[in-house]
């Protein structure tokens, strides 16, 4: 409970940065305070991702057995990932704060931006098929989402500083 409220803080702080970018006009011009809070804020939710994602990669393996355990963590999962979405600002590559995003995001926006798209679609599947009690429909939603972790991962996050 208390992490969630700290998640949830972190978040606020997030947002607000965004939004101090778009009254800025654009992210270079958002003050690096505003820069560095964006980078935390969207790690946070990478990381609540990871924690979410080996939850229920323990739970796929056992075949969903508590469906009302997976269904939270995957209601929660497609919720965080659509938000981590929408957390990629130009100005906040490598460089900025503690930032492992590679400056290939703004460069090949393109591609970042359909691998983005699949990742939340796949939690967005996992999410939908439990919900309706299909577990293999779910775990192989589960499997795609899995392989978009690593083909984003290998192609636009480097090492964190
Ligand atoms: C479309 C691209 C993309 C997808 C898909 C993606 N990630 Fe990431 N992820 C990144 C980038 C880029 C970073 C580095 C962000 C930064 O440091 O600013 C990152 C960072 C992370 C981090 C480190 C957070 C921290 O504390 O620094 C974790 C954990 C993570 N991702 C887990 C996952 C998992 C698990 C999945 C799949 C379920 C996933 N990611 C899908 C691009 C992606």
């Amino acid at each position: 409970m208390r992490m969630n409220r700290r998640g949830v803080m972190l978040c606020t702080a997030g947002l607000l940065g965004v939004l101090a970018f778009s009254h800025a006009g654009s992210a270079q011009r958002g003050t690096a305070n505003a820069r560095i809070t964006v980078v935390e804020h969207r790690q946070a939710l990478m990381d609540r991702v990871g924690k979410l994602m080996k939850a229920l990669g323990t739970s796929s393996s056992n075949g969903f057995d508590d469906l009302g355990a997976a269904r939270q963590s995957a209601a929660a999962l497609h919720d965080t990932a659509s938000r981590a979405a929408r957390t990629w600002p130009a100005g906040t590559a490598v460089g900025t704060g503690k930032s492992a995003a590679k400056p290939e995001i703004w460069t090949q926006k393109a591609r970042f931006d359909r691998e983005m798209a699949a990742f939340v679609s796949a939690a967005r599947g996992v999410n939908v098929a439990l919900a309706q009690g299909e577990r293999s429909a779910a775990r192989q939603h589960f499997d795609n989402l899995g392989k978009t972790c690593k083909s984003c991962h290998t192609a636009f996050k480097g090492k964190k500083p």
